[in-house]
Parts: C-alpha cells; sequence; structure tokens
C-alpha cells in the first residue's frame, strides 16, 4: 500500500470511528477513546460479516472485547498490513477445527473470564469435545455445529437476550436449520424430522406458541454443549428435572427396575421424546389406545394392575364429572355453590395427584389417592343434591301452601253464598 494512498486514510481513521461510535452515545469514557483509534474497526466497519449496528448486537463488543482481542493483531497500526501481521500475533479467520480453541483461550481461562463475569462457566469447550458434535469435528466432520453454527460469530449474546441465538425461544431455530435440514443431513443415519415433531408436542406448543419458559427447548433436554441422545439410564433423569415426582415414582418402581435391566427407554417407551402429547386416562388400561398392551398380554401382572388402575381413576373422574353438571346446576337456579366447590377443588387434587402416582404402577398406593378423591367427590355430590332438594321444596313447599290456600278462599266462598241462599231462604 502506498504512503500516498495512505494518507486521507489516516485523517479519516478517527473522525469515522468516532461517528460510528460516539454518534450512538453507547460507549463512554476510556472505552471511547480505546475504540475511536481502533484501526480494525475503522477499515472493517462496513464488513458485511458485522452486523449493523453490530456494537449493540455482541456481548464482547459491549464489553470493550474487540476485533483484535479474538483474531490477533495491532489495532493501533493503521497500515493494513502491519496491523494483520502475524509478528503483530494476527491469526486471521480461524478454520471449522481451530473455532474451539480460538473461543476457548478465553472461555476455558476462569482467571481471565473471572473478571469480567465471577460466575461465569468454564467448561463449554471441554463438554463440547465431549458431545457428538464436537467428537465428530475432531474426526474431521466439517457438517457438525461448531461454537459459531449455534452463537454466530459477530453477533453473540447472552441467553438471556431475547435476540440471541441461544435465547430459549429460538433455541429451536437454531438447531433446526441443520437437524430438520434432509439434504444437508443425508449422510447421517439419524431421523430429520426432530424440530417437526416437537413444534407438535406440549413441549414446544408450550414454549413457542405460549412462550411458557418452563417448557424445555432442545438443549434443556440434551444440553447446551453435550449435545449427545439423553442415554438410556439418563432419560428419566432429563425428564425428571421437571417431573420430579414421576421419575421418583417409576424409578423406585418394580417396574422401573425391569426397564433398566432390559435396557428399556423410561418416560420415553411409554410418551416418546420429541413429539411428546398430553396425557389421558385412555392411555391407562387394557383398552385399545392403552400404552400398557404395548408390553403386557391378558392375564400377566402388568395387564391386571393396568386394568385395576384404569378402573380406580375412572371410578372417581366419572363421580367428579357428574359432580360438575350438579354443581352447574347449583349456580343455575342461583344457590350458595362455594363449599361445592371448595370440595371438588379438593377432589380435582387428588385426581391429578392420582395420575402422577401411578408411575408407581401400584395399586394400592393409587387407590388410596382415589379412595380420597371419591370421598370429597362424594361429599359434593350430596351436598349439591340437597341444595338442589332445598330449593325444589322452597318453591314447591311455596306453590303446595298457595294451592291449599286458594282452596280454603273457593271453599270459604261457596259456604258464604250457601249461607246466603239458607238466609234468603
Ligand atoms: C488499513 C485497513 C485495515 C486495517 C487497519 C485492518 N484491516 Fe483487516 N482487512 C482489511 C482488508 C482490505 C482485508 C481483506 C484482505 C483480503 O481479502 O485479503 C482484511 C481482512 C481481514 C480479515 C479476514 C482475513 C481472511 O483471511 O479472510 C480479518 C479477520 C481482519 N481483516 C481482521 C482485522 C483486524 C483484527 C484488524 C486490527 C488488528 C484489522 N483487520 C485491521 C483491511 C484492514
Ligand atoms: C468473539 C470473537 C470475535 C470478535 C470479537 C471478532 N470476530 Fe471476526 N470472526 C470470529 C470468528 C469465530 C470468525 C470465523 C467464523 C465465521 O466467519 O462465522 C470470524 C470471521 C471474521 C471475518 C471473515 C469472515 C468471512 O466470512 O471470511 C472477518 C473479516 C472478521 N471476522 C472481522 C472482524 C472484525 C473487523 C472484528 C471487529 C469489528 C471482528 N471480526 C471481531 C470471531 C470474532
Ligand atoms: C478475547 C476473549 C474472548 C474470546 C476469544 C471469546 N470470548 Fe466470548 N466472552 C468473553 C468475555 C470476557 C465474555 C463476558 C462478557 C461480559 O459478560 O461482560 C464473553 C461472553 C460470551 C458469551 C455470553 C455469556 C453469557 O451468557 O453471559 C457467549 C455466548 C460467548 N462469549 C461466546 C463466545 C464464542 C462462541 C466465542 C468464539 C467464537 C467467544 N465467545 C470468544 C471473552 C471472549
Ligand atoms: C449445539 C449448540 C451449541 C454449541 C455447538 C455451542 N454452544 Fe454455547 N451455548 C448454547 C446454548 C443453547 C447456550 C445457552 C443455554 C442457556 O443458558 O439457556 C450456550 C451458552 C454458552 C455460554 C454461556 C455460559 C454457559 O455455559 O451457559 C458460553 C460462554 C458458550 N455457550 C460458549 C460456547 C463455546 C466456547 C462453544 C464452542 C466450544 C459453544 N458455546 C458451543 C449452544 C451451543
Ligand atoms: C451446523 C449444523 C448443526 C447445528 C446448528 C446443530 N447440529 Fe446437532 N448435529 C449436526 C450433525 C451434522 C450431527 C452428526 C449426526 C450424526 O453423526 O449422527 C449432529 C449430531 C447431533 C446429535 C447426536 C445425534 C446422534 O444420535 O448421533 C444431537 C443430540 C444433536 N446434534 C443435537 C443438537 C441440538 C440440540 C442442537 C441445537 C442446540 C444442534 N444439534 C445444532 C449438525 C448440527
Ligand atoms: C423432552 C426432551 C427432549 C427435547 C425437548 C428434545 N429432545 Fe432430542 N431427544 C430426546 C431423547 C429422549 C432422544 C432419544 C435418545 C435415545 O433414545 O437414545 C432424543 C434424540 C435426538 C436426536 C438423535 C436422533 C433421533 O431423533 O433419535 C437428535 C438429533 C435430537 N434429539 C435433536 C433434538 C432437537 C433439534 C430438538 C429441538 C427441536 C430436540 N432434540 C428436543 C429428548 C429431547
Ligand atoms: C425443562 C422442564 C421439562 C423437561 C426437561 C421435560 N418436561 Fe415435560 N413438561 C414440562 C412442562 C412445563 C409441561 C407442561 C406444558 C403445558 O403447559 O402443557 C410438560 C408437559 C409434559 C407432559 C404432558 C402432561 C399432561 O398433563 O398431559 C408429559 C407427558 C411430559 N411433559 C413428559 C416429559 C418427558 C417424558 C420428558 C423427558 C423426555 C419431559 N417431559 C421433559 C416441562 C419439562
Ligand atoms: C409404562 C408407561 C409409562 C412410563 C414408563 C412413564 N409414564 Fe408417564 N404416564 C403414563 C400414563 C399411562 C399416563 C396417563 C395417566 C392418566 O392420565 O391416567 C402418564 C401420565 C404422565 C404425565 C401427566 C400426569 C402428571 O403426572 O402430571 C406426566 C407429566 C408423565 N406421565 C411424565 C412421565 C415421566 C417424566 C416419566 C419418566 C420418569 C414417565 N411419565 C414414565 C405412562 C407412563
Ligand atoms: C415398554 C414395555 C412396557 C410397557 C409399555 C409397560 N410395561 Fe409393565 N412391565 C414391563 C416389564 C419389562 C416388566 C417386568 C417383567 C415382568 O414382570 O413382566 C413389567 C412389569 C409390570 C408390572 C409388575 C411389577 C411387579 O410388581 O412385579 C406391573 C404391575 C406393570 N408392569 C404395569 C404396567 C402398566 C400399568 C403399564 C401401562 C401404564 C405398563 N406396565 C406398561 C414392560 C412394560
Amino acid at each position: 500500500m502506498s504512503v500516498l494512498k495512505l494518507q486521507p486514510y489516516k485523517i479519516f481513521t478517527v473522525l469515522i470511528t468516532g461517528m460510528v461510535l460516539l454518534g450512538p452515545g453507547l460507549v463512554s469514557g476510556e472505552k471511547q477513546l480505546a475504540y475511536t483509534s481502533n484501526t480494525c474497526l475503522a477499515c472493517h466497519k462496513d464488513e458485511e460479516v458485522l452486523p449493523e449496528d453490530f456494537f449493540k448486537q455482541d456481548i464482547h463488543f459491549i464489553s470493550g472485547i474487540l476485533c483484535a482481542d479474538c483474531h490477533g493483531g495491532d489495532s493501533a497500526e493503521e497500515d493494513e498490513e502491519l496491523a494483520m501481521s502475524a509478528r503483530r500475533g494476527f491469526t486471521g479467520v480461524p478454520s471449522k477445527r481451530q473455532i474451539p480453541a480460538f473461543c476457548g483461550k478465553c472461555h476455558s481461562k476462569i482467571e481471565y473470564m473471572r473478571v469480567y463475569r465471577p460466575r461465569i462457566a468454564t467448561d463449554q469447550v471441554q463438554q463440547y469435545l465431549q458431545s457428538v458434535h464436537g467428537k465428530k469435528l475432531g474426526q474431521g466432520d466439517e457438517k457438525v455445529a461448531d461454537c459459531t453454527s449455534c452463537h454466530s460469530a459477530h453477533r453473540i449474546l447472552p441467553a438471556s437476550d431475547p435476540r440471541s441465538s441461544t435465547h430459549a425461544l429460538n433455541v429451536p431455530q437454531t438447531c433446526k436449520k441443520c437437524h430438520s435440514n434432509s439434504i444437508y443431513m443425508k449422510e447421517y443415519n439419524i431421523p430429520t424430522d426432530q424440530f417437526e415433531q416437537y413444534a407438535k408436542s406440549v413441549h414446544g406448543m408450550a414454549l413457542m406458541d405460549k412462550g411458557d419458559l418452563a417448557s424445555p427447548a432442545c438443549n434443556d433436554c440434551h444440553g447446551n454443549h453435550g449435545a449427545t441422545p439423553p442415554g438410556l439410564e439418563s432419560i428419566s433423569h432429563v425428564c425428571g428435572t421437571c417431573h420430579l415426582n414421576n421419575m421418583q415414582y417409576f424409578s423406585d418402581s418394580k417396574m422401573g427396575e425391569a426397564f433398566v435391566e432390559q435396557k428399556l427407554h423410561g418416560c420415553e417407551e411409554c410418551h416418546g421424546n420429541h413429539g411428546i402429547q398430553s396425557t389421558s386416562d385412555n392411555l391407562l388400561g387394557i383398552g385399545e389406545k392403552a400404552i400398557c398392551m404395548n408390553c403386557h398380554e391378558q392375564g400377566d401382572d402388568g395387564y391386571i394392575t393396568a386394568d385395576a388402575l384404569h378402573k380406580m381413576l375412572r371410578r372417581v373422574v366419572s363421580l367428579y364429572d357428574s359432580a360438575k353438571v350438579k354443581r352447574n346446576k347449583v349456580q343455575q337456579i342461583g344457590m350458595d355453590d362455594i363449599e361445592i366447590g371448595f370440595l371438588l377443588q379438593e377432589a380435582k387434587q387428588s385426581i391429578v395427584q392420582a395420575r402422577t402416582l401411578i408411575h408407581t404402577f401400584d395399586t394400592v398406593k393409587v387407590g388410596q389417592k382415589t379412595a380420597e378423591g371419591y370421598k370429597k367427590t362424594k361429599q359434593a355430590v350430596i351436598l349439591a343434591d340437597n341444595t338442589i332438594n332445598d330449593f325444589y321444596v322452597r318453591r314447591y313447599g311455596f306453590g303446595a301452601a298457595t294451592f291449599f290456600i286458594t282452596i280454603l278462599i273457593v271453599a270459604l266462598f261457596f259456604k258464604i253464598r250457601e249461607i246466603d241462599k239458607q238466609k234468603r231462604a
């Protein structure tokens, strides 16, 4: 680069970066000074790879970690070749295989990271290298996700920021880029319908349609950096991070033990993984939709228990349903239904708990709960019946009295007429 060409550029360097960075008033004090004399920025500000407004869109820029911190080089040097020379530490653009180490030079160093964020984890690279993505990258497979596939390179934001590609609401889209692309994934022998299934599942609908952050995104089951199928034994534990009781009951059950011995997939055997649907009592028992029948046969322990559990639940649920109809009637006739409401609420609670308890596959434990629910429901039914009766007794009682009085008046009328007749005669 000639000296002549460089001269006008030198003058503009400071002006242009000054305008770009001071304009929005985003950075202040010492940082502004550092930015305005940053030659990397001055030359690269219109770079296509940098997002518009990039200094607001990336946690590194926001925290004053700039081009040379990642790419090396000398950001005080105005000469292109010197600024980006290997002697000044310029490493340029990392190859895909170099990326984990490229990010890891900071992210794996506790002493370094602690200065910025005392509580940030520093095991991402380590975890990543043990994941299917990381292992395959190590073997030279360039199609797997590297750090930038999920985080981007120049638009990195913490997962708590709704704009981030790793924010819970955006994670499914981030994984979908590759995992739903059947052409891209052709050479691998795995399905490409995870997103499609997930989007229609209870979890996917709760997260993506309702914005319920308590519902799992892909990384809640697969880990952020350990992306591996959860593995046989750990599936119940993955689900159990949220469905604690279901996991506890199932793990403690005899069938749970048998599942481990026979290498069956825990929760997944009955509920699936990506397409998990909301449940119903029909899944239990010996009917057509009952999943118990996938493995059990007429007459065996599982069959008998399945049938018994289903009957216990149906007994209380059908009484509960009729109790609700009665409560509606009480409301319609304008009578007090508060106590009935309380009883039904308690009954509902027992039914909900019984449905979780079915994971013990124990008729005694479930039986206690359903009996509890049945008792409360029965009380509600009796109270509703009495209330409805009271209403009719009052209404018909009033009717009968009116009828009686009318008859009396009529009788009196005839009696008076008769007396009149007798007097006249
Ligand atoms: C005087 C202007 C100028 C300065 C100063 C400058 N660059 Fe560059 N940079 C360029 C140009 C022009 C290219 C494209 C060169 C090419 O395609 O061979 C480039 C390319 C790059 C690339 C891509 C390299 C590749 O292999 O594709 C990176 C990364 C980069 N610069 C980072 C930096 C960093 C970091 C700094 C500050 C330490 C910096 N640049 C300073 C002008 C500059
Ligand atoms: C957090 C670390 C980080 C920072 C900070 C950073 N980069 Fe990069 N940059 C990367 C990584 C990783 C890649 C390669 C992956 C990619 O291109 O997606 C890259 C790629 C590039 C490329 C090549 C793009 C291409 O498609 O070949 C250029 C040019 C570049 N960076 C310039 C800059 C400039 C200029 C800055 C400062 C404004 C900067 N980078 C700041 C990590 C960083
Ligand atoms: C020069 C050191 C350095 C390099 C290289 C670097 N980072 Fe960072 N990164 C940081 C620091 C420091 C923070 C914390 C900034 C803060 O919170 O103020 C950070 C923050 C982050 C965060 C947000 C963390 C959170 O949840 O708050 C992510 C994600 C991230 N970096 C990913 C990457 C990726 C991916 C790469 C490689 C492409 C990379 N970083 C390269 C230093 C670096
Ligand atoms: C398969 C996608 C994926 C890959 C690959 C990936 N990350 Fe992440 N990363 C995530 C997700 C998702 C989160 C956010 C999880 C959350 O907190 O909800 C995250 C969080 C982070 C954080 C914030 C702190 C933390 O651990 O929660 C840092 C730093 C980070 N990643 C760095 C890296 C680095 C460095 C690499 C490469 C070695 C990498 N990531 C590879 C998906 C990925
Ligand atoms: C850049 C593309 C890409 C992105 C983005 C990506 N993956 Fe992958 N992933 C792959 C490829 C390629 C494989 C290797 C497939 C194989 O060998 O079976 C893979 C493997 C996996 C596996 C192991 C599959 C198996 O049984 O072998 C899991 C689990 C996984 N990814 C989960 C995720 C999750 C979760 C995300 C998002 C947080 C994600 N991936 C993002 C490309 C990607
Ligand atoms: C509720 C937990 C859960 C969620 C959410 C979840 N997965 Fe999975 N995923 C699993 C389980 C369990 C397996 C199967 C593990 C086994 O049987 O070995 C699996 C398997 C996989 C596999 C291996 C291939 C396959 O289909 O069997 C990939 C790839 C994958 N998941 C990607 C994703 C992506 C992408 C998302 C988000 C769109 C996602 N997963 C969401 C639990 C989950
Ligand atoms: C991050 C927490 C989380 C994880 C992990 C998780 N779930 Fe869920 N799950 C939820 C939430 C929240 C709901 C309620 C969604 C809604 O609003 O409908 C739910 C709903 C369900 C339902 C429907 C319940 C009903 O009332 O019909 C089933 C079944 C289920 N999950 C099974 C699983 C299984 C199996 C796994 C593991 C493969 C799993 N979940 C992992 C949070 C989680
Ligand atoms: C042997 C089959 C089977 C296994 C294994 C199984 N479930 Fe279930 N699960 C069911 C059936 C059947 C129902 C429906 C009960 C009902 O509504 O009557 C159900 C209901 C549920 C519900 C909704 C009711 C509630 O508790 O809120 C959740 C959540 C659930 N299961 C989670 C799990 C989790 C997590 C695991 C693994 C720890 C698991 N299940 C293992 C069969 C199973
Ligand atoms: C994926 C296959 C599978 C499904 C689905 C399944 N079971 Fe089982 N079940 C087993 C295995 C394996 C055993 C242990 C071997 C045996 O005793 O037959 C077992 C045993 C049992 C036992 C006997 C445990 C004891 O106390 O000895 C009961 C009870 C049982 N299952 C109930 C159910 C119910 C209820 C359902 C439906 C909600 C169900 N099972 C669904 C595989 C399954």
